[in-house]
C-alpha cells in the first residue's frame, strides 16, 4: 500500500488555494484553532468513495460563496504514480463527489482506488467512545471492519436501504404482501451477514488485545460483546424472517424495524467484567490506542495491508505511557500517518523524522 506525496485544494471548506507536501512517514499538522487542520483530513479521507471523515453533506465541502471544489492529491504505490482528483459535479441537479484517477472516471477506477487505500481513522470524539451513544459506537466499530473488507458500507447501505423500504411498505395502505417479503428476506440476508462481519471483528479485538495486553504489560484484559437480545451465532435466515414478520404491527405502529444490526451495541470489560467505561479517562485512552494498534497489528501483519492513519487531536490524554503507545503505533509499521493538533510541542514525544507543517491559510 501508498502513500500521499501531495495535496492541492481548491474552493474547498476554508481553503482558496492550497498546496501541501508530506512525508511517507509522518506529518503533523499543526495550528491555531479553526485553521483547517481537520479540514485537510477530510480532504483526504474523501478521495475514497463515501462522505469523508465527517460524513457531511457536498455542498458544505464547496467554499463558502464559490459553486464546486476541486481536489487534488499525487500519490504512490509501488513506485507508480497515481493522480486523484475529487470534484464535486452538478448532475442532474444533484451536487455529486466524483472521483477521477489519472483523469479517468468509471466503476474501475474506483475498484482500484479502493484497492489502493485503506484508512483508519481517530476522531475526538472516539476518545469517549465507552460512554457514547450507540449509534457513534457502532459506526466507530463498523470502521475498523471497514478497513479489512471495503464492501462492507455496501453491505450496510443495502441493509439500511432495505430497513427503510420496509417502513415505508408497512405505512402503504396498498403493501404488496409479496414485495414486503422479498424486502424482508433481503434484510434477513443482510443482517447476518452484517452481524458476522461484527463477531469477527469482536473475535480478532479480543484476541489481539489479548496477545497486545501481555506484549505491552498493560492492566486491561479486555472482553468484548457484542450486546443485542435479537442476535446470536445460531441465528438463521428462516428465523429472521419469521421474527421480521411477527413484528409487521408492531413496527408499523412505533415507525420502525425495532431490532437488528441497526440496533446493536457493543460492551468493554475490563478485568472481571469492570465496564470501560467506568476507567479515568486517560485509560479510556489507552484502550482506544491498544484498539487502533490491534488493527493495525492485524492490517499488517495478517492482511498485508498498509493502512494510513487520520488521526484528528489524538494528543490529549497522553501520560508518558500513552504517548509510548501512539509512538509504537506510528513507528511499528512502517505506515503513512497524519496528525493533528494546535501546538508543535505536543508532539515532541515523536521522532526527529516527523515532517511537522504549520497550516496557515493567508
Ligand atoms: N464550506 C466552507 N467554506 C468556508 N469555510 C469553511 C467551510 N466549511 C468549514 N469552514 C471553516 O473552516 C475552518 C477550519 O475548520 P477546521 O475544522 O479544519 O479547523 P481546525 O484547524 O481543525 O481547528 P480546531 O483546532 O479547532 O479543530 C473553520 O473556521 C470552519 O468554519
Ligand atoms: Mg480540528
Amino acid at each position: 500500500m501508498g502513500y500521499f506525496k501531495n495535496i492541492q485544494l481548491n474552493n474547498f471548506r476554508n481553503f482558496n488555494e492550497f498546496q501541501i507536501e508530506f512525508s511517507d512517514k509522518c506529518n503533523v499538522l499543526f495550528g491555531k484553532n479553526g485553521c483547517g487542520k481537520t479540514n485537510l483530513l477530510e480532504a483526504l479521507s474523501l478521495c475514497i468513495k463515501g462522505r469523508g471523515i465527517r460524513n457531511d453533506k457536498i455542498t458544505n465541502f464547496i467554499k463558502k460563496d464559490e459553486n464546486s471544489f476541486s481536489n487534488i492529491a499525487n500519490f504512490v504505490n509501488e513506485n507508480i504514480d497515481y493522480e486523484i482528483k475529487v470534484i464535486s459535479e452538478l448532475s442532474n441537479n444533484k451536487l455529486q463527489k466524483k472521483i477521477l484517477l489519472n483523469n479517468e472516471f468509471s466503476s474501475e477506477v474506483n475498484k482500484k482506488i479502493q484497492s489502493l487505500i485503506t484508512y483508519l481513522i481517530y476522531l475526538p470524539e472516539n476518545e469517549r467512545i465507552f460512554i457514547a451513544s450507540p449509534t457513534t459506537r457502532r459506526n466507530f466499530f463498523d470502521h475498523f471492519i471497514f478497513s479489512n473488507n471495503n464492501k462492507y458500507s455496501t453491505l450496510v447501505n443495502f441493509y439500511k436501504k432495505n430497513v427503510y423500504e420496509r417502513n415505508v411498505i408497512l405505512n402503504n395502505i396498498n403493501s404488496d404482501e409479496n414485495w414486503l417479503t422479498k424486502i424482508e428476506e433481503n434484510i434477513s440476508n443482510s443482517g447476518i451477514e452484517i452481524y458476522k462481519n461484527r463477531k469477527m471483528q469482536v473475535d480478532l479485538f479480543v484476541k489481539n488485545l489479548g496477545d497486545i495486553s501481555k506484549y505491552f504489560n498493560t492492566e486491561f484484559k479486555v472482553a468484548l460483546e457484542i450486546n443485542d437480545p435479537f442476535y446470536t451465532e445460531k441465528l438463521n435466515i428462516d428465523k429472521y424472517m419469521i421474527s421480521l414478520r411477527q413484528c409487521r404491527e408492531i413496527d408499523k405502529i412505533v415507525g420502525g424495524t425495532k431490532f437488528g444490526p441497526h440496533k446493536s451495541d457493543y460492551i468493554f470489560f475490563v478485568d472481571k467484567n469492570y465496564p470501560a467505561s467506568q476507567l479515568s479517562t486517560g485509560q479510556q485512552k489507552t484502550l482506544v490506542l491498544l484498539l487502533y494498534f490491534s488493527q493495525c497489528n492485524y492490517l499488517v501483519n495478517t492482511c498485508n495491508k498498509k493502512p494510513i492513519l487520520l488521526l484528528d487531536e489524538i494528543c490529549s490524554h497522553l501520560d508518558e505511557t500513552n504517548a509510548q503507545l501512539l509512538l509504537k503505533i506510528v513507528n511499528q509499521f512502517d505506515m503513512q500517518v497524519f496528525m493533528t493538533g494546535t501546538n508543535k510541542d505536543l508532539f515532541s514525544f515523536l521522532s526527529t523524522n516527523t515532517n511537522f507543517c504549520n497550516i496557515s491559510n493567508k
